[in-house]
């Protein structure tokens, strides 16, 4: 979603913004700008429609933005379709204050009504301008200090905000805050840096403060400052980045998508050395979960959005099997709005990539508000859901960057698998011996992935024959029915084509009128107790004139004589199949995109990380 990028201190700021913002592509946005301030004078302020590289061109020379000290935006439309007028900085009628702005107001309307009577005119339909002109209300009612008249204004706003302003009486200065959104501030010599994401300062700093919700910060050349909402100083810690930046950079790989897709061997195998250790044994301390407090648990809520609840979906079948919990998975965003009696014994797990996307959060804090305990299975360290869970499992992913996810996917089952294990080798459902053998199977899976991604030319081969495909049924049962539904998510959001994940004994009750001669249907059979039935039910499509791809084990070669097009996945404990099946489901999104020729990394109308509802 939209990125924010800041810089005031010794030197240009403009060359920082557009680095800053060209690492926050990947976030997903459909317009950018750049305001930039030399001293006292007035700031330059330029945007535009589509990308960076049509910013760059807008703007022409460096010499046209000079300045030490300014500001920049990408923007994901949310109130106003995209356009130049539109996109960020905003600023008020006499530019007295400049900003940009992450998030929705949600009152925004309340607030352009009551600032036109007071004679202010607005030339955009975003939020952000009536944030900003309220900000410079309050600035020119109170003269108060810019600090004041930010948290007059915040008290005054309902919504989620990462807010960074320069006012014109105070040059080389930047004044931020947030609620809900993220926001971090970096600080080197006397450079210092404000930017909603990690990568877009990564390149200059990996010391980092995290500003916390109705928190306010104070940029200028050298020095950084942090208020509460009372306009008190308040102290704040500096946070090491242990990330990479290397590891956000594509390495020699044509898409991010691919090189995330491969690093997921070792994504997985760091998350599952992050919790077992010797003798296979699983070690939650790191976690803070307690022994008793597993005994405890009488429910499971998993609540995730997108990719993260297909995880749940598929982990509901192992944690139920192997610790003997009940799991209920929901979609945070319907859970959110919903008045469901909730187990006080429970544990809610909330899972999420990014730790910022909004419905997760907020049911993390539904959950937390009911006195439900809460975990989070996260990948971004120092995320707001990361921040506000009572126990925290990360996942060692590493930064993700395409859109579609994989390696934070895959991450996030072997979590689940292992808090499985560990939750049934507890509760007694399991011996010492029967967890050691599920944790040497987990242990075995990055091995397999490596060997899967091997075989990668013939998924290459079969996605050209289908790039054209109208429409993709995705079928199985059981825990092969959750990888369809990320299979069928990964080859939707990155190719355009049109599919479905289906419950495979569900077709006939109406989904099969769909079949017609040559639908690809793709059926997943990796669960022995329904192999037969699944492949009964893509027989039935078959007879409908589906053309037939299987995904199965090896040893179930039976399956060739059914489908026309068969992939084995090595065998693994059948709990643990989604790791391996979906492997190949990843490739073939990836290369129908690929020989569709769209932007695979930053599909149409997606946002990396949904911080608005
Ligand atoms: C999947 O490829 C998507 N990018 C999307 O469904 C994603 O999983 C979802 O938005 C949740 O994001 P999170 O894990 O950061 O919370």
């Amino acid at each position: 979603m939209c990125g924010i990028v800041g810089y005031t201190g010794a030197g240009q700021a403009a060359p920082v913004l557009l680095d800053g913002l060209s690492k926050l592509e990947y976030r997903g946005y459909d317009s950018a700008g750049i305001a930039v301030r030399d001293g006292e004078a007035e700031p330059v302020i330029v945007k535009e429609k589509g990308r960076i590289a049509d910013l760059k061109k807008k703007i022409g020379s460096e010499d046209n933005v000079i300045g030490t000290c300014g500001i920049g935006h990408t923007r994901w439309a949310t109130h106003g379709a995209p356009s130049e007028t539109n996109a960020h900085p905003h600023h008020s009628d006499d530019n007295a204050v400049v900003g940009v702005h992450n998030g929705i107001i949600e009152n925004y309307e309340e607030i352009r009504a009551k600032l036109k009577k007071k004679g202010y005119e607005f030339y955009s339909q975003t939020d952000t301008e009536c944030i900003i002109k309220l900000v410079d209300y309050y600035y020119k009612k109170y003269q108060e200090t810019p600090i004041e008249a930010i948290a007059r204004a915040i008290l005054r706003v309902r919504g989620s905000y990462a807010l960074c302003l320069m006012f014109a009486d105070y040059p080389g200065e930047i004044f931020c805050a947030r609620n809900g959104s993220p926001m971090i501030i970096g600080m080197t010599g006397e450079d210092a840096f404000v930017a909603s994401d990690v990568p877009a300062i990564l390149n200059y700093t990996r010391h980092v403060y995290y500003i916390d919700n109705m928190e306010m910060a104070h940029l200028k050349k050298g020095g950084v400052e942090f208020f509460n909402i009372d306009g008190d100083r308040i102290e704040k810690e500096l946070v090491e980045i242990k990330w990479d930046a290397e590891a956000a950079e594509k390495g020699g790989y044509e898409h991010f998508m691919l090189k995330e897709i491969h690093e997921q061997p070792k994504a997985v195998e760091d998350t599952i050395h992050s919790v077992v250790k010797d003798g296979n044994r699983i070690d939650l301390s790191g976690v803070g979960l307690s022994e008793e407090e597993i005994k405890k648990i009488s429910q499971i809520y998993i609540v995730a959005c997108g990719s993260a609840y297909h995880v749940g979906v598929s982990s509901q079948y192992v944690l139920e099997d192997l610790a003997g919990i009940p799991v209920r998975v929901e979609l945070a965003s319907e859970f959110r709005y919903r008045s469901m009696p909730l187990l006080q014994d429970a544990l809610a797990i909330i899972i999420s990539q990014s730790g910022e996307t909004a419905d997760s959060l907020e049911a993390l804090r539904k959950m937390k508000a009911s006195g439900i305990k809460t975990l989070a299975i996260v990948n971004v360290v120092g995320s707001s859901i990361a921040r506000e869970a009572d126990h925290v499992f990360y996942t060692l992913a590493g930064p993700e960057i395409a859109v579609a996810t994989t390696k934070a996917y895959s991450t996030q089952l072997v979590a689940n698998d292992l808090l499985a294990i560990e939750f049934g080798r507890v509760r007694g459902l399991l011996t010492d011996e029967e967890a050691y053998r599920l944790v040497e199977e987990v242990k075995s899976i990055p091995e397999k992935i490596a060997t899967i991604l091997e075989d990668k030319n013939r998924i290459q081969w079969f996605a050209s024959k289908f790039a054209n495909a109208h429409d993709i049924f995705f079928i199985g049962r059981g825990i092969d029915y959750a990888t369809c539904m990320e299979g069928s998510l990964k080859c939707k959001e990155i190719s355009y084509i049109h599919s479905e994940a289906y419950a495979a004994g569900e077709l006939k009750h109406g989904t099969i009128s769909l079949v017609e001669e040559g639908t690809l249907v793709i059926g997943v059979c990796t669960q022995s107790e329904v192999f037969e039935k699944t492949v009964s039910n893509m027989v039935e499509t078959a007879s409908r004139g589906a053309y037939l791809m299987g995904l199965t084990t090896e040893d179930n070669y039976s399956l060739e004589d059914v489908a026309r097009f068969t992939v084995f996945v090595p065998k693994v404990d059948e709990h643990f199949s989604t790791s391996l099946a979906v492997v190949p489901l990843q490739l073939l999104g990836y290369y129908i995109s690929l020989a569709r020729g769209l932007d695979v990394d930053k599909p149409r109308n997606l946002a990396k990380s949904v911080t608005v509802e």
